[in-house]
């Protein structure tokens, strides 16, 4: 079948492991076999009010390091969010077809409202409606993301279904989100709490360009616990996700060793760190080295932008051109 593959990446930060493996990687997989529309979310960071300096520096480190990770501007189209308007278009329309309740019981939205009390802006309560917006306005059908975004999805196929149901048509498609094998991979952060994020702070996240030292610093100093009491033990979430990280980079008879040594009891905590520090030291030197040459050639990401922005709005301005005749924007 020939799918249509659609993601971006909030410019809120250098990019992690987390969204290496639960986007990323996926890119990277897709761009060689299917149509694909990789961008850079800048209109949705707008919610958390970053200041202009600050949003031009992050939109220009993702896409830098999108392209030094190997997203290839022939092979996929690769954009900023902001560059396509069209995008503004489909999320009013969509707007208007989407419901406060609904909108007000998604997981993200009540968790932002927790956390940034003072700032629950109506961009924050629409956040579903852009993403929605974001992945039909190129009739996306599959879309790699990461564990966290599962029920932005369930949104997104909820207002293309509304959309073709209130104008009888059978237009948008629907959209569903994609990981690795049929599971959508949540990469825990190292300080034991919930998924590694962007905005959870500098010792919870690996980056990908961290230097060796920081990301040995950081991998001893993860969260874990004082070692199981008695052999076959379940194991605890912080040690779980000691293992989980382990998976990610780490072969597989070195995880079986301490998996095994987990179960008899006899496990070191500080060596399975050493080991992880070191497996993940050999996973990120290539990157990191690719990722400071691409963040200082200005030439290149430049290029890319521009060229994307061309493919993404022709892509963009036939969808909008057709929804607005569907809606009854017709000449006369
Ligand atoms: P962050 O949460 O760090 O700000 P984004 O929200 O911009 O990152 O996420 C970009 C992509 O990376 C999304 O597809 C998201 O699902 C994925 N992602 C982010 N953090 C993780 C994680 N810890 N594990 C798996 N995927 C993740
Ligand atoms: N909401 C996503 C995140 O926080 C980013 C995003 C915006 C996105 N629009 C999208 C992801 C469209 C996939 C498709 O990670």
């Amino acid at each position: 079948m020939n799918e249509t593959v659609v993601s971006g990446i909030r410019p809120t930060g250098k990019l992690h492991l987390g969204n290496y493996f639960g986007a990323v990687q996926n890119f990277l997989k897709f761009q060689d076999t299917y149509t694909c529309f990789f961008f850079i979310a800048d209109y949705h960071s707008l919610t958390t009010h970053p200041t202009p300096a600050g949003l031009n520096d992050s939109v220009y480190r993702v896409l830098a390091e999108y392209l030094a990770l190997g997203l290839d501007p022939e092979k996929c189209t690769l954009y900023l969010q902001s560059d396509v308007p069209e995008v503004a278009e489909l999320y009013l329309f969509l707007n208007m077809n989407a419901y406060k309740g609904e909108l007000e019981r998604v997981s993200s939205f009540k968790e932002k409202a927790k956390s940034q009390p003072d700032n629950i802006n109506a961009g924050l309560l629409t956040y579903p409606v852009l993403m929605a917006a974001d992945i039909i306005l190129h009739h996306g059908t599959r879309v790699p993301v990461g564990k966290d975004q599962e029920q932005h999805l369930e949104m997104a196929r909820t207002f293309a279904n509304r959309f073709n149901r209130l104008y009888n048509v059978n237009y948008f498609q629907e959209p569903f989100a994609i990981g690795s094998g049929n599971k959508l991979v949540k990469v825990p952060g190292l300080t034991g709490g919930g998924k590694m994020s962007k905005s959870a702070g500098e010792a919870d996240s690996i980056y990908l360009d961290d230097e060796p030292e920081v990301l040995k610093k950081k991998i001893m100093r993860a969260v874990s616990d004082s070692g199981p009491a008695t052999p076959g033990m379940h194991k605890s979430v912080p040690v779980q996700n000691l293992f989980d990280l382990m998976a990610l980079v780490s072969a597989k008879d070195v995880i079986d060793f301490y998996d095994k040594s987990h179960t008899e009891g006899s496990i070191r905590y500080g060596d399975m760190k050493k080991q992880i520090a070191e497996d993940m030291e050999h996973f990120i030197a290539p990157l990191r080295s690719r990722i400071q040459d691409t963040l200082k050639n200005r030439e290149l990401v430049a290029k890319a932008a521009k060229t994307g922005m061309e493919k993404a709005r022709e892509s963009a301005g036939k969808t909008i051109r057709e929804v607005r005749e569907i809606i009854g924007f017709r000449p006369f």
